[in-house]
């Protein structure tokens, strides 16, 4: 991990340690990151689970790709080194979220490897749970549910991911959904058995 570029900055201690904020405020914080090609479903399933979860009384937040573009990471295109960056915020986004006891589920295709494993390293182990959405690209672009897919064949978008940009699908995944195949419904209830298995939330 590279160091910081400042030199005089100090690391300060609040007053509560993490056990002390999750007794009191009786929920525990943890990173839920969803990866796949555009059109996947990332977002689908992390908004109806935010609903589900936030209905049940559990603080839970979506970080979106098309949205955080908007704002924190509005200055980012889709070059390598700018989607390394893109992570990288995120990934501390979600840090700061989990350590403030949400249950965040972020939404970004994400497509290299390296970048995930350097979001998931960020995170105390059993905290991070990394989500493949699965669904192939012919589905993907099949459903093209914002035109891009047609735009990227035609040319007008480049470094499209998955016509000409890569993604790496993660081979250590904690949930594999075939959100090609599934339904919305049998998806989000996956990711909750997940966190419920992993004792993030009860039953
Ligand atoms: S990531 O690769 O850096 O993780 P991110 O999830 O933030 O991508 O943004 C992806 C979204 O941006 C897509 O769902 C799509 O709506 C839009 N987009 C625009 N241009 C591209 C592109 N060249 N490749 C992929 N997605 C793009």
């Amino acid at each position: 991990m590279s160091e910081p570029k400042s030199k005089n900055i100090h690391w300060h201690h609040g007053k509560l340690t993490s056990e002390d904020r999750q007794e009191k405020l009786g929920q525990q914080g943890a990173v839920i990151w969803l990866t796949g090609l555009s059109g996947s479903g990332k977002s689908t399933v992390a908004r109806e689970a935010e609903l589900a979860l936030v209905k049940n009384g559990i603080n839970a937040y979506v970080l979106d790709g098309d949205n955080v573009r908007h704002g924190l990471n509005k200055n980012l295109g889709f070059s390598p080194d700018d989607r390394k960056e893109n992570i990288r915020r995120i990934g501390e986004v979600a840090k700061l979220f989990a350590e403030a006891n949400v249950v965040v589920l972020t939404a970004f295709i994400s497509p290299y490897q390296e970048d995930r494993a350097l979001a998931r390293e960020l995170l105390p182990q059993g905290s991070f749970f990394e989500i493949f959405c699965d669904a192939p690209l012919d589905k993907c672009e099949e459903r093209d549910p914002k035109g891009l897919y047609k735009k990227a064949r035609a040319g007008e978008i480049p470094e499209f991911t998955g016509i000409s940009a890569p993604y790496e699908a993660p081979d250590k995944a904690e949930l594999v959904l075939k959100t090609g195949e599934e339904t919305l419904e049998e998806s989000t209830r996956r990711v909750l058995d997940m966190l419920i298995e992993n004792n993030i939330i009860k039953a």
